[in-house]
């Protein structure tokens, strides 16, 4: 069934406001324009349907169940959008990308059931990697919320005969695929799903809790490509536009973080099957170092003119985003120069600290990308790294073998003077030590970050 022109063109357009959406979505400034500009192109495109008959044909059956099964998703979706914590939203994006992928493969079967015997083989192969890649992708991403959620092991799940069942079922997955473009029996279908469904459960089981947010980013690409292949399926251009988008941007998404973290893709995905990789773990450190309470802090912040702060995983934890927001105002205030150096990798998902930092109102100014400060340490008086740690370890330079080893760092081992707020010597999701907190000019400022950061403020207010 070919749509009429005005549905193409209207299809068009929401593929424009899908790329605009991107393209907004790239900076923080302008995210919030871009995830509504999304937000209007998918409503527009899933109400469209509702207004045409293709040749004169009424399309749709079943319109109550239809509306009923939109407004339980509008519903379940504007509920957990609001209830979700900062620290839950990869789980989130998880649970959202898992049912698209699994809402694809659902209906690849339903077409194979109805039309199969119409397709040709070029549909039919469209058909069937969309209900193997969609299931992996819905399977995966339950697994992966599992974890988050720590409704199960956050650590590496790896038995024997993994690799083995793994490799079997890809194959047997392959052939059977194969096979259905030759006899387009449901019962292919459904057994390709299963053994989907299987390959999305061992792929991310060897996954470390930490690396998941990567996993998700790549299944969401797989949910990308299975919605385009659907689109091919159905005769959508939307969903052709839409799927391939986020496929490529999803794809672009796992790479830029892997290369942040100084790993291969594969080093993520199977490194614990070859009883390396999955970093984690770590003990703490008993070596001494320097420590000081929240006034000698103060004291040395309030005589700086150039401080970076460095914010890592343990603000997020902390939440204390929001004393450190009105620090830094002090601080401004009273002339100094204070900039936040982000690190792609900083936290445990893509643009942990922006969004952490957006949420404490902090002008978007202030935040600078890893390569336009690396440059300003050096001038730096003072550097605090609140809750931070891999980001600044200088391993990642000067000791190869270092599970860091290669990823960019943040240069704050340059600076005069660098105070660390942590709650004690354990090592950060790399599992190894930090140097730098051994430097003769590094201090430690001990305690939740939190509490540090409110004893910190209010030692500097007191000044
Ligand atoms: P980490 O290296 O994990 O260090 C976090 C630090 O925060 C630790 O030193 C920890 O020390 C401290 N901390 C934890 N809770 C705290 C609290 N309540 N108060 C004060 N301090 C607290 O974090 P990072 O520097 O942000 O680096 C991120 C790491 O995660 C990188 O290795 C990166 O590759 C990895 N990773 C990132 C992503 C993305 S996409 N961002 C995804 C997966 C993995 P204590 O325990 O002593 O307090």
């Amino acid at each position: 069934m070919i749509a009429p022109t005005w549905v193409q063109l209207v299809f068009l357009a929401c593929g424009v406001c899908f790329i605009l959406a991107l393209k907004g979505l790239s900076g923080p400034k302008t995210a919030r324009n871009g995830n509504l500009i999304g937000a209007a192109g998918a409503v527009i495109a899933v109400a469209v349907p509702f207004f045409y008959k293709p040749d004169g044909v009424d399309h749709l059956h079943h319109v109550p169940l239809i509306l009923a099964a939109i407004a339980i998703g509008t519903a379940g979706g504007v509920y957990g959008a609001r209830k979700v914590q900062m620290t839950q939203m990869p789980q989130m994006v998880a649970l959202f990308n898992g049912v698209g992928g699994g809402a694809a493969a659902l209906v690849a079967l339903l077409e194979l059931h109805e039309h199969g015997d119409l397709f040709d083989w070029f549909p039919l192969a469209a058909t069937a990697f969309t209900i193997v890649v969609g299931s992996v992708s819905f399977a995966g991403s339950v697994i992966t919320f599992a974890k988050l959620q720590e409704l199960m092991t956050s650590r590496p799940v790896v038995f024997p005969g993994l690799p083995v069942i793994f490799g079997g079922s890809f194959i047997a997955a392959a052939v059977l695929s194969v096979m259905l473009v030759n006899q387009p029996h449901l019962w292919i279908g459904v057994v390709l799903a299963l053994l989907g469904l299987v390959v999305g459960v061992l792929l991310v089981m060897p996954v470390g809790g930490a690396d998941v947010p990567i996993v998700i980013s790549l299944l969401n690409a797989f949910t990308g490509l299975t919605v385009a292949a659907g689109g091919y399926v159905l005769s959508n251009t939307v969903l052709l536009i839409g799927g391939t988008l986020v496929g490529a941007s999803g794809t672009f998404l796992t790479l830029l973080m892997a290369n942040a973290m100084g790993r291969s893709v594969a080093n993520i995905l199977f490194g614990a099957l070859k009883g390396g990789s999955t970093l984690g773990g770590g003990e703490a450190s008993d070596r001494p170092v320097k420590s000081a309470g929240p006034e000698d802090v103060a004291i040395m912040l309030n005589y700086a003119e150039r401080i970076i702060i460095v914010p890592g995983y343990g603000l997020a934890v902390a939440q204390a985003q929001h004393s450190l927001r009105e620090l830094v105002d002090v601080l401004s205030e009273r002339g100094a120069k204070v900039d936040y150096a982000i690190h792609p990798v900083a936290g445990r998902m893509p643009g942990h600290m922006n969004v952490l930092l957006a949420e404490a109102q902090v002008p978007y100014e202030q935040l600078k990308e890893m390569d336009e400060i690396n440059g300003d340490f050096k001038d730096a008086d003072v550097v605090l790294v609140v809750g931070a740690n891999d980001v600044v370890n200088p391993a990642a330079k000067t000791t190869p073998g270092a599970p860091i080893y290669g990823m960019p760092i943040l240069n704050a081992d340059e600076a005069k003077q660098v105070v660390f707020l942590k709650r004690s010597m354990r090592p950060g999701f790399a599992g190894i030590e930090n140097e730098l907190l051994f430097e003769p000019n590094t201090t430690l400022l001990f305690g939740d970050a939190k509490d540090t950061m409110s004893k910190l403020l209010n030692a500097v207010k007191a000044l």
